[in-house]
């Protein structure tokens, strides 16, 4: 049945979004120009919905919920709802008997098998909201997934670009629609809530998370933030903006590292992006790993309660990161009570989250945590469960067929695609290529949806085999193009004048993404970039065209060997509709619009080096941050 729960009439969407308070109309929606957009959502008809709307008009019914469902609590039922644990570590049994809050799928966490269909997934969701329907206090679970790119952990979704490259697109509206569309292909499983966006403002392109950050420069961050939230919360699943404070910033961007920067600088940077995500109205915000000054993020009562909830008014509720509290001091129930005392209001504890139902209780008896305290972050986590109408309708979810891997969101990526892409040589204006004649296509990422796609996808560090279920690799979309003109991707240097050439990244996430070296051919970098490599040097020598493509996650060193190639593109991390959105504007059918939201450096000791900088010198660098060519001018 296709059942349409979420979203509510366009005069309830502030109200949703702004928690249970009374002055809750704020936001107007931001407007969309439909005379250029006529296909954006925000031109449609308000979707129709056939549940109760939510916190209409009056949030009172809100209120009045959230107060009630406290007040029949005990303390055990009220710590349960601050804990998050693995699915893989829970059972059904254990729900019903604890009444825990929250379930996490981790990264490639499915519900049995990697190629699962999503209504394997969402038996799953049903099993475990079954339990806690049956538990004591009887409230359903919010269940959290990393639709960081799409919903990229269930086979067969629509992978949209890594962040990187939206930032490269630098699009408001397309945001918006992106937001929108992982928020259907979530909710097909009936799942409610994405660890998503990463605000990371990424200082120093080591860091093994720069694709999952928009830009090196928070203005790009404060231009997508709030679009970004409102379509995955328009649309019925509540957003999550990590990492606070300051994950893009650690020194020589190590993974989980330390921030070194006054507080000044910490505000311009990395603060920025958060009020967006707090104007948004967005759900949750989880804290980052990394230390500001040597001080975890985790136990920060100034950032967390004074700065992120007081200044800047935040009103859902706070998540630490997986197993992050055990980086704290001391043991295990002190560094519940210093998280939770810093404004934490959910614990992620994939593994012990029965230790830290127990300890946080005792931690309550013991006075080192107030039952206030409690009461705020249970109303925090309530609130949010009746904004998404998890309350109400723990088993809404969209219908398949019409909300997973439609045209629709196949058309989205794909338009994503071709904005994202950076055009940073064309000597001699080789690209467009013509589709009338033959190309030589070599390089490892010519053929492979899962480099495309990089880290999570399919699994936390990604997925090498290219089986994502979907997708549309360079050569296939080329070898469309082609031959629909009367040409072909041949197989030798000798049939072709114009020799492609795909470099790629292997795909990574998180800490096994640092690298120091970022060169073509080293680290993260597939180690046949270096036989692609000597091909374009022996086509360029032969007098052939050569265009690079490079899918990777980040910038990369060129060396010497951009003079080989007439033209090169910058690719990012397109996901499924990769082949397709590049061929769209390799072969000329649309020009290139993206602009570089990172510098591109000329060499190592540039890494770390940024517009931010005060006398930043575009001219110092291979290719300054906003640089990007296109055909027209
Ligand atoms: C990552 C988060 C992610 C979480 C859950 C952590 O390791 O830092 O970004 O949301 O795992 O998978
Ligand atoms: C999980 C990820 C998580 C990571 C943290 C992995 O096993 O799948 O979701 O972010 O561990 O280290």
């Amino acid at each position: 049945m296709k059942k349409i729960l979420i979203v509510l009439l366009l005069l309830s969407f502030s109200f949703v979004l702004t928690g249970c308070k009374d002055d809750a109309i704020e936001e107007p929606i931001p407007e969309v120009n439909c005379d250029l957009f006529p296909d954006s959502d925000k031109c449609k008809d308000p979707v129709v919905i056939d549940t109760d709307p939510i916190c209409l008009e009056t949030n009172l019914d809100c209120i009045e919920e959230v107060e009630q469902l406290i007040s029949n609590m005990n303390l055990l039922q009220k710590v349960s709802q601050m804990v998050q644990a693995e699915r893989g570590n829970i059972t059904p049994e254990q729900v019903k008997q604890y009444g825990i809050g929250s379930i996490l799928s981790g990264g490639g966490s499915h519900p049995s098998a990697y190629n699962n269909t999503v209504d394997d997934w969402y038996e799953m969701y049903e099993t475990y909201q079954d339990s806690a329907l049956l538990s004591d206090s009887g409230i359903p679970i919010i269940y959290g997934i990393d639709a960081v790119h799409g919903n990229n952990n269930v086979y067969g979704a629509t992978i949209f670009p890594h962040n990187i490259g939206l930032g490269a697109a630098n699009d408001a509206d397309l945001m918006y629609r992106i937001g929108m569309a992982t928020a259907e292909e979530i909710k097909v499983t009936g799942i409610s809530w994405t660890f998503a966006p990463a605000l990371s403002v990424v200082q120093n392109i080591s860091w093994g998370r720069t694709y999952e950050g928009f830009s090196e420069n928070p203005s790009i961050h404060q231009n997508l933030t709030y679009d970004t939230i409102m379509g995955l919360q328009h649309y019925g699943v509540s957003a999550n903006a990590k990492h606070y404070l300051g994950d893009g910033g650690t020194d020589n961007g190590q993974d989980q590292g330390n921030v070194i920067q006054d507080e000044e600088t910490i505000r311009e940077l990395h603060l920025a992006p958060y009020y967006e995500a707090v104007r948004a109205g967005a759900d949750t915000i989880m804290i980052s790993y990394s230390s500001i000054n040597g001080d975890k993020m985790h136990g920060s009562d100034y950032w967390i309660n004074d700065v992120l909830k007081d200044e800047l008014g935040f009103e859902g509720f706070i998540i630490s990161d997986w197993n992050a509290i055990h980086q704290l001091p001391g043991d295990f129930d002190d560094q519940i009570v210093a998280s939770v005392n810093a404004g934490v209001d959910m614990l992620m504890e994939p593994y012990d989250w029965e230790n830290t139902i127990n300890d946080l209780f005792d931690a309550v008896l013991q006075n080192r945590i107030s039952r206030d305290r409690i009461d705020d972050a249970v109303r925090r986590i309530l609130t949010v469960k009746y904004n998404r109408g998890i309350l109400d309708n723990p088993y809404d979810r969209l219908d398949e067929d019409d909300y997973f891997y439609t045209q629709e969101h196949q058309d989205l990526a794909r338009e994503a695609v071709r904005k994202s892409l950076v055009l940073l040589r064309n000597e001699n204006d080789v690209l467009p290529l013509s589709k009338s004649e033959n190309v030589y296509l070599v390089g490892p990422g010519m053929d492979n949806v899962g480099y495309q796609s990089g880290g999570w996808t399919t699994y936390w560090q990604g997925n090498t085999n290219s089986d994502i279920g979907v997708g549309i690799s360079i050569l296939d979309a080329f070898t469309r193009e082609l031959s629909q003109n009367g040409a072909n991707v041949v197989s030798s240097m000798s049939q072709a004048d114009t020799v492609v050439v795909v470099l790629t990244e292997l795909p990574y996430s998180e800490g096994s993404g640092d690298n120091l070296s970022l060169t073509l051919t080293t680290g993260n970098s597939h180690s046949e970039n270096i036989d692609a490599l000597n091909i374009a040097i022996e086509a360029h020598n032969a007098g052939k065209t050569v265009v690079g493509i490079l899918l990777s996650g980040r910038p990369l060193l060129l060396e010497d060997y951009l003079q080989y190639f007439d033209s090169f593109i910058a690719a990012w991390l397109p996901g499924s509709e990769g082949g397709n959105g590049i061929s769209d504007v390799v072969f000329g059918d649309y020009d290139f619009t993206g602009k570089l939201s990172f510098t591109w450096p000329l060499n190592i000791s540039q890494i770390g080096y940024t517009s931010n900088e005060e006398n930043y010198d575009p001219n110092s660098v291979l290719y300054p941050f906003g640089y990007g060519l296109n055909y027209l001018n």
